[in-house]
């Protein structure tokens, strides 16, 4: 079987800013992949152009083998969670859930199944404005699981996650990896993730400048907060 999610030499520009160069990367079934580079690297410009949201300038960007635009049913392929500030404020989370299901042609037994999934039960029926940062996380992890995908790209997931919700999403993830899915997980803070992933890209100033495991990476470069820094943002530590 080929890779879940395949990026070969992608680049992209906006205007005089270099967003992407050359960028290479892939992500196998079972596995978790950690996409981590800081503030500016091209992270979320990699996952928007991997969901047809950013036009590449050159390269290509594949899921489950096949662009996104010519997936026949990419809701049921690829769940994302790339801005989870678009849930509207005075709809509860079921409601919202509701929406996206319509929107997409799905049962609306995947409502209640997705909740308990990430186990949203208990505020489900509050307004999506009361929330927390973690609840709205993982209403956005809802909303991606809706079309009960095998692929999911998260874009910085772990942002505003307290201890507990961090090692809920490690094991939510860890189970679905387990199950058979790919996942693609970004994050500009290594220690928030580095027991969470099995593989790790690094990307800095738009290339790709490390793919590997986790393990291999610590053997070649413990700690590994410092091979991070190390290998990315190499000019200004020089
Ligand atoms: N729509 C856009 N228009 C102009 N510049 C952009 C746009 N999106 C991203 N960029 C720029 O591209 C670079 C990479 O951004 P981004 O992909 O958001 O990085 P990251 O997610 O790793 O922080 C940054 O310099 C950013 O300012
Ligand atoms: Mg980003």
């Amino acid at each position: 079987m080929s890779a879940a999610i395949e990026v070969r030499a992608l680049s992209k520009r906006f205007g005089s800013v270099t967003a992407l160069e050359d960028a290479t990367l892939s992500v196998e079934y079972g596995r978790v992949a950690g996409f981590l580079g800081p503030n500016g690297a091209g992270k979320s410009t990699l996952m928007r152009t991997l969901l047809g949201l950013v036009r590449p300038d050159s390269g290509e960007a594949h899921i489950a083998g096949r662009a996104y635009a010519q997936l026949s049913a990419p809701a049921e392929t690829v769940g994302a969670v790339l801005d989870i500030a678009s849930a509207h404020p005075r709809m509860t989370a079921r409601a919202h859930l509701h929406t996206y299901a319509a929107l997409a042609g799905m049962d609306r037994s995947r409502v209640g199944a997705v909740l308990s999934l990430v186990a949203a039960q208990s505020y489900a029926d509050r307004r999506i404005g009361t929330f927390s940062t973690g609840m709205r996380q993982r209403l956005a992890l809802a909303t991606a699981m809706l079309g009960d995908p095998g692929i999911l790209v998260l874009d910085e997931p772990s942002n505003g996650l307290d201890p507990s919700g961090m090692a809920w999403l490690r094991t939510f993830l860890r189970d679905f990896a387990d199950a058979g899915g790919a996942v693609l997980l970004s994050s500009h803070v290594l220690h928030e993730i580095e027991h969470t992933i099995d593989d790790v890209i690094l990307i800095d100033r738009g290339h790709t400048v490390w793919t590997g495991a986790l393990d291999q990476l610590v053997a070649q470069h413990a700690p590994l907060e410092e091979a991070f820094l190390r290998l990315t943002q190499k000019e200004s530590l020089s």
